[in-house]
């Protein structure tokens, strides 16, 4: 058992692997953090529940004789407003007669044997070792009950989080914010690490001193965004890539969200995350209750690869579906863009015949009389002037070449110029007496409502019904910009999650892949109903280092998706070696983006060795854990491994960036191999020791040009 009660302390000790979680009851009153660190057996729990008097910090009513006893200095694990906390609540409440105010008291604990789900939204299922503890916390003028779930992973050091709030007074509230988690850590030691970003530039690294005040990341979007994934990590200011402590929080959720950070006057740091609270107000009626996204926290001790590795680890095993077969693909954005015809496709894809490519993907631009950007989104029924046999045509073209067929779909936008805006105009969000406001020329259908998201889920079936599919790419190209009401952007993310729960259900075998202009929507919420996800619209190799080398601190490679384009590349211009653009996007689910037809014969051989590669290197990148070697934001070059669970076998990717004329000694030092083992370089066939790769490692040769690529192949040698 993971979860033990000390009956004399009043103090829950949650244990994972190497971390310890510690949780006290002051005085049988307030809930309030003690601990989160590195494993320890504490004897009296007790001493780390301290407080002390501190000057303009108010006390609860009870405790005039006690000055010391203030909400303000004592940490908590769910502050609310009103109460003496002058640091940022974790819930309010607005009541009927203006009050806000919430004194929220301890009320019992629960030990739950299965990890419940949470209404409407996804989140992780539990492993073989998992227990949950509910805390029930309880205002008693209003009634308010609040129940805290901490669901504590025995073999990993992830403890995941949300409440409900539950109205069992008898008036309505108001809820205006609530947070998946809270909790106090004892000092502010710590840099702050935040992926950033904007669209062709997803998820880089920002790492900065964290400051006394509130340190906040957000989106309010109505979507998780390109600009700041909803991730971020406290890193001990001497942590590295392998070695000190990193605390990583990641939400489950797709829509408008904030993470937040507070050092106080007493330099302890407050961490929450959870939906935005910005313009948003949730009516609770008698009787009803709210329930919060989950929250991931991880907890390492071995740097930030510890911490990625137990993301991985955990989402590979409990949050993504095991059913889908990921496929080599080649999807005609970038050869054709709008610009398609039944001949054209023909031609592409009979020239992807016998490159070992699995499936074509037929992108933007199939439907209504979509021939740019601005019309005919909502309108899926097929454009018979450019596929005048129908998508059944193209299917047959797939199937005469022994390709599988995929499909794109923007499923929650519609184009004004468009028959299901002409008949119902309004499924658009828009406000009241305002005019639209247009992003790509498109607005986003309503999935606050129910009719709407039937409408969404009916239209997709028929297209699919009549066709043999296994893979749809389901994007979204802008964001909610016209938000009418204050519950809006949760009850389309809650719309959103109806609608992928009943299309994946209703279809088992479609794998989605998610896509938002790229990675706009890159989390772990929308990876539970599309297990991989467009990573970027920057298709070209040396940007997609950042890119996936960033996407790499929480998400597994197998996640996420990269497609060999053509030079100069068409969103850089760069121009890079063919082998390498192969390297970088053969680290994820490996494709093509471009018209096989425009290949040379010495590429279209290339080709066939890389899906070939791949389909060898696929089966190690699912069983594998992630090293990250070279870091691209260094500036020279980037590296990282892939080595098999077993440790027999090794895939190494590097990427010299822009090359030098020095005659460098460059030796790249491997991670995570068997020192013990000997390891043979498939390709040279020369040997190593598994202590010589990790400590002296293997000499990187001199770069014949800019971009050089390298990948390398060990495997444990049998003699
Ligand atoms: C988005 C996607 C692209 C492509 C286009 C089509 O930008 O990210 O891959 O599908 O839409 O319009």
């Amino acid at each position: 058992m993971s979860i033990t009660y000390h009956v004399q302390s009043n103090v829950f000790q949650l244990d994972g692997k190497n971390s310890t979680y510690l949780i006290g009851v002051y005085d049988n009153r307030f809930l309030t953090s003690l601990y989160y660190g590195k494993k320890l057996e504490i004897l009296n729990p007790s001493r780390l529940m301290v407080t002390r008097e501190l000057g303009f910090s108010p006390s609860p009513h009870e405790d005039f004789y006690k000055r010391y006893v203030s909400l303000d200095t004592l940490p908590s694990e769910c502050p609310s407003f009103g109460y003496g906390d002058f640091r940022i609540p974790a819930i309010t409440i607005e009541q009927n007669d203006g009050s806000r105010c919430l004194d929220l008291r301890y009320a019992g604990y629960e030990i739950l044997t299965k990890k419940p789900s949470i209404k409407g939204i996804p989140s992780l299922k539990e492993d073989d070792n998992c227990d949950t503890l509910k805390i029930i916390l309880k205002d008693k003028l209003t009634k308010v009950e609040v129940n805290l779930y901490y669901n504590v992973y025995n073999d990993r050091d992830v403890i995941t989080r949300h409440m409900i709030i539950r109205n069992k007074g008898d008036e309505k509230i108001n809820i205006t914010k609530a947070m998946s988690c809270s909790f106090d850590l004892r000092d502010n030691n710590f840099n702050l690490l935040q992926l950033i970003g904007c669209h062709c530039e997803e998820r880089h690294i920002e790492v900065t001193p964290l400051r006394h005040g509130i340190s906040k990341i957000e989106s309010r979007r109505g979507s998780s965004s390109h600009m700041l994934n909803p991730f971020f990590a406290l890193l001990r200011k001497d942590t590295t890539e392998d070695v000190g402590e990193v605390y990583g929080i990641n939400l489950v959720y797709s829509g408008s969200y904030e993470g937040t950070i507070e050092v106080d006057q007493r330099h302890t740091t407050r961490v929450q995350m959870g939906i935005s609270s910005f313009d948003f107000s949730w009516p609770l009626d008698v009787k009803e209750s709210f329930e919060t996204p989950e929250v991931v926290m991880v907890y390492s001790n071995g740097g930030l690869n510890g911490m990625s590795q137990q993301f991985h680890n955990l989402y590979n095993d409990c949050l993504l579906k095991k059913q889908y077969y990921h496929p080599i693909v080649v999807n005609n954005w970038e050869a054709t863009y709008f610009g398609f015809d039944e001949e054209k496709l023909d031609k592409l894809i009979s020239s992807a015949k016998g490159l070992g490519i699995e499936t074509f993907v037929l992108d933007d631009g199939w439907f209504g009389k979509r021939n740019n950007d601005e019309s005919s989104l909502g309108d899926w029924y097929v454009n018979k002037e450019k596929l005048p046999h129908g998508l059944e045509g193209v299917a047959e073209m797939c199937k005469k070449n022994g390709l599988k067929f995929g499909l794109w779909f923007e499923p929650e936008m519609i184009s004004e110029d468009s028959d299901l805006y002409r008949a119902h105009p309004d499924y658009a969000i828009k406000i009241p007496n305002r005019p639209h406001l247009y992003s790509r020329c498109q607005l986003v259908l309503d999935l606050s409502r129910k009719e709407v998201c039937d409408y969404i889920i009916d239209a997709i079936s028929k297209v699919v019904d009549k066709l043999d599919i296994s893979y749809i790419k389901w994007d979204f190209n802008r964001n909610i910009s016209e938000t009418y009401s204050k519950q809006l952007t949760h009850k389309y993310v809650l719309g959103l999650y109806y609608v992928l729960e009943t299309l994946t259900k209703k279809y088992p075998k479609i794998m989605i892949e998610g896509c938002s202009g790229g990675g706009g929507r890159f989390d772990p919420a929308m990876l539970y109903y599309t297990p991989q996800i467009w990573t970027s619209d920057d298709s070209d190799a040396i940007e997609r280092l950042y890119i996936q080398y960033g996407t790499s601190l929480v998400y597994p490679p197998t996640t996420m998706v990269g497609h060999v384009s053509v030079t100069p590349n068409h969103q850089t211009g760069r121009v890079t070696p063919f082998k390498t653009r192969g390297i970088v996007a053969m680290s994820a689910n490996f494709g093509y983006e471009l018209n096989p037809q425009v290949l040379t014969e010495q590429e279209r051989e290339m080709v066939k060795d890389q899906t070939k590669t791949y389909r060898n290197l696929k089966k190690v990148i699912y069983n594998s854990d992630f090293y990250r070697l070279r870091n691209p934001f260094g500036g020279k070059d980037c590296a990282w491994s892939f080595v098999r669970k077993d440790k027999k076998e090794v895939y190494v990717m590097y990427v010299r960036i822009l090359n030098s004329a020095t005659n460098e000694f460059d030796w790249l030092v491997l991670k995570g191999l068997d020192s013990k083992k000997i390891y043979v370089n498939v390709e040279t066939n020369e040997k190593f020791s598994g202590s010589e790769l990790m400590s002296a490692g293997i000499l990187l040769p001199r770069h014949p040009y800019d971009f050089n690529g390298i990948m390398y192949h060990f495997k444990e040698d049998k003699e």
